[in-house]
């Protein structure tokens, strides 16, 4: 306690009682990505991590007044860690002269709170348009060339084909990166870094590049050679969809991007995820080489201007582009998706080539809560954060997403010890998806919606046998972890779940032993021993209100 004032005290005067200040350092290495079986995880002071994450609101960041009464909210919510964005603009005020007091109070406030943070560099673009460079950027643009579409109109975004936009851009990275260094390389207060928010060219209708002279000059010009070594390189494990376009083309690897890649929009796409990826790349070197933390780069996925009319900004860091941004931004460790509209696809389509899940902005209430399990649980993901308008803004708790990350959390030691080796797997079911089976472990296990409100969530002592699907959530989820030939771990909220063996000897699977429970420091603490009403006579687990359940099975014939 007598630290904690002490703490409060001097970081009002200068930054060095803020470097000094902290928790006791830990000496350990910096926030680093560390391969464990097919899974990647986040490594926080030499431990495994898991983002249990809220999204502020874009702005909130940039008044440590604002934020001052929100802090509290925010640990109480059982978040772990915020995605706190950083203006250029405000960071830059002027061209080489730095003022670091917002980022330097987000640091030294989320610290005293005992959170985490991952900072969003809202520079270049945010959302494909250029609102957050500083005005002495915005208002030279002749040096600091726009984004021209058809008929030579400027539009309010930064070329990618401009070095002079580029190199700004990663000046103010750098120092951004030294200085969270000098404040917080000890503490590992920050522990991630998002690279610029939602790039790409604003979807217009029929605009899929930058028509500026520099950029139709490079698009008459050839394919990079860069490019197309990677491209032959990769050549067997590129993106089906990708893979594709250029197989249309006969596999060219040489000639104009038109040769190469064939006219259309795809090629268009194409031109312009090559070039924001360098010029991102840059950036992100440029930072990584003051304080190499682990850095990824968000994606709005697809719009619909009309039903069944999707748009997207072209360039963006789509799946289907992921190999021409794994080509230009080497130093991007992780592509992301955002708030997407069917969340099974995308994590399926995210965790392609090897691409770690994380999940910065997403929903929240009970749909964001099934998502969050489903996301560790099915894809080893990294991080789940809600956002929905920013975290702060919440006025009543979340207590679905409030009761799954308190389940997450106790569950933490378990799903990181099983990250990345067949012996974890989820379900994410909505009231008319057929049940899905996934194997784990020994066993083939199989998750259904669960029809009746007893099974669905609604408190035991209240039996109604009501209609299909649960009032609570619409979605439900389960998380299976297999901790033995013939014992799981079962959690999560609407889902009724059957085994069936994978493995040779007697063909049936039964229940054997269930309880009822919680883990506390990584021990289980059994609550109840289940059957009779609550396993459905024997019949299968119920999961429900976030519970978790340990099993364990036996085979018979
Ligand atoms: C997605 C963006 O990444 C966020 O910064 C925010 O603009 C939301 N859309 C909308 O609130």
């Amino acid at each position: 306690m007598k630290m904690r004032i002490f703490c409060g005290v001097a970081a009002i005067f200068s930054f060095a009682a803020l470097a000094a200040c902290s928790r006791a350092t830990t000496g350990t290495a910096i926030p680093h990505l560390q391969k464990q079986g097919t899974a990647t995880q986040l490594i926080v002071d030499g431990k495994p991590f898991l983002v249990l994450g809220g999204e502020l609101s874009n702005n909130g960041p940039t008044s440590v007044e604002y934020m001052k009464p929100k802090w509290s909210m925010l640990a109480e919510a059982k978040l772990n860690t915020v995605l706190a964005g950083v203006s250029w603009a405000q960071i830059e005020p002027q061209e080489g002269k730095f003022d670091f007091r917002a980022p330097d109070g987000v640091i030294r406030d989320a610290r005293s709170h005992n959170l985490r943070l991952v900072l969003l560099w809202f520079a270049s673009w945010k959302n494909s348009w250029s609102s957050y460079p500083p005005d002495w950027v915005k208002k030279d643009f002749d040096r600091f060339p726009r984004v021209q579409i058809a008929g030579g109109k400027s539009i309010e975004v930064l070329s990618p084909f401009s070095d002079a936009n580029r190199d700004a851009d990663a000046r103010a990275f750098a120092a951004l990166m030294r200085h969270v260094k000098e404040v917080d390389g000890r503490e590992h207060t920050v522990i991630m870094i998002q690279v610029e928010n939602e790039i790409g060219l604003p979807s217009e209708p029929g605009e899929y590049r930058d028509r500026s002279p520099m950029a139709e000059k490079a698009y008459q010009g050839p394919a990079p050679k860069e490019l197309m070594d990677y491209l032959q390189q990769q050549k067997d494990t590129l993106i089906p969809e990708f893979r594709q376009v250029w197989e249309a083309g006969g596999f060219k690897t040489s000639g104009t991007w038109e040769q190469v890649f064939g006219k259309g929009t795809a090629t268009s796409e194409i031109f312009m995820g090559w070039n924001f990826a360098r010029y991102v790349g840059r950036v992100a070197e440029a930072g990584k080489a003051e304080y190499p933390l682990p850095m990824y780069m968000n994606t709005w996925l697809l719009g619909f201007a009309k039903p069944n009319e999707p748009i997207r900004n072209s360039g963006t860091p789509m799946p289907d582009l992921m190999d021409v941004w794994h080509a230009g931004a080497p130093r991007i460790d992780i592509f992301s998706p955002d708030n997407a509209t069917n969340f099974v696809t995308f994590c399926a389509k995210y965790t392609q080539s090897g691409n770690p899940l994380f999940i910065p902005e997403e929903e929240a209430g009970p749909e964001g809560a099934a998502r969050a399990l489903y996301a560790f649980g099915h894809h080893d993901a990294i991080a789940f954060s809600r956002m929905r308008g920013g975290v702060e803004r919440r006025t009543t708790p979340d207590t679905a997403l409030i009761e799954m990350y308190d389940l997450i959390s106790q569950m933490k030691p378990l799903i990181l010890g099983h990250q990345g080796d067949g012996t974890m797997s989820a379900v994410l079911l909505g009231p008319n998806d057929p049940p899905q089976k996934v194997k784990v472990g020994n066993y083939t296990v199989e998750g259904a919606f669960a029809r009746s409100r007893l099974t669905a969530g609604a408190p035991a002592q209240e039996p109604v046998y009501g209609p299909v699907g649960n009032v609570s959530s619409p979605t439900a989820a389960a998380i299976f972890i297999a901790t033995g030939p013939d014992e799981y771990y079962a959690a999560g909220n609407g889902v009724s779940v059957t085994f069936s063996p994978n493995t040779p000897g007697p063909p049936l699977a039964g229940l054997a032993t269930v309880e009822e429970g919680s883990f506390v420091n990584g021990r289980w603490i059994p609550v109840r021993r289940l059957a009779g009403d609550d396993t459905a006579q024997g019949q299968h687990l119920n999961l429900r209100n976030m519970g978790i359940q340990r099993v364990t099975l036996y085979r018979y014939r």
